[in-house]
């Protein structure tokens, strides 16, 4: 039996790649040959186009899959409003309910051979008054890969999110330096501050890219650092 190659990517922030790097993820898989899907279990920030709700993470994830699945399993929880996804639900009257959550994520486990989930903003969002992002991830028991967003304050934020996941019990099994601000001095001593602290493997450094593309950050990204990844 071969190993599924599941993961749940978080990122020091919200706007810091980890939407393209799941994208990324899901499109080396499927060039591997894997049946693969993308999850987004919250999304806040959605528009109303041919009469159904989209949201940009969702159609990015959606496009690089090539395991069809409806949009309520892959983002069960869609909300209109950009904003804590615990505020966005409350505006159209809902909560999120995280049986929901693990209910759609078993839905594609059981029609895939690997899912990227992708987190909302950074790794601790709440989502209910008992429960967070990082307790979905916990439940999934998903490794995770961390989208370090290179500008000023991230090492506090690359340290405390590795911090949190090893206190919820999870495996940290990489991280990734997104140089989302090109002016940004001193880049090569903030990643270096990094590596000499994050035991987990770094699977690269991806470029500003004035049009940002999947197919670049898979051919920057060496993901076969990480574990069960394809031959
Ligand atoms: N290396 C890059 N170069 C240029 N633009 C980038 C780069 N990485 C990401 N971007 C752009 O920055 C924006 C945020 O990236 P992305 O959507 O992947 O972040 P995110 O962490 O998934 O955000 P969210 O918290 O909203 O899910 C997007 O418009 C994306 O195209
Ligand atoms: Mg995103």
């Amino acid at each position: 039996m071969t190993s599924r190659v599941d993961y749940f990517v978080t990122g020091t922030d919200t706007n810091v790649g980890k939407t393209l790097v799941s994208a990324a993820l899901i499109r080396s898989l499927a060039s591997h040959g894997l049946k693969v899907a993308g999850m987004k279990p919250v999304a806040a920030g959605a528009e109303v186009r041919d009469g159904t709700l989209w949201n940009e993470d969702v159609a990015l994830l959606s496009g690089e899959a090539n395991v069809s699945l409806p949009t309520h399993v892959i983002a069960p929880y869609l909300f209109k409003e950009a904003a804590a996804p615990h505020v966005a639900a409350a505006l159209e009257d809902q909560h999120i309910n995280p049986a929901t959550i693990y209910t759609a994520f078993e839905q594609i486990r059981a029609q895939t051979e690997a899912v990227i989930v992708e987190g909302v903003g950074g790794f601790c969002v709440p989502l209910t008054p008992q429960t967070d992002m990082a307790d979905i991830a916990a439940r999934l028991q998903l490794d995770v890969i961390l989208v370090v967003g290179l500008r000023l304050g991230c090492l506090n934020h690359a340290l405390l999110t590795a911090e949190a996941i090893a206190a919820r019990g999870l495996r940290l099994a990489a991280w990734v330096v997104n140089q989302i601000d090109p002016a940004m001095p001193h880049q090569a001593a903030n990643i270096e501050a990094l590596r000499e602290r994050l035991s987990a493997p770094c699977l690269g450094s991806l470029p500003w890219m004035p049009v940002p593309s999947a197919a670049l950050a898979v051919d920057t990204l060496d993901f076969s650092q990480l574990p069960h990844w394809p031959r």
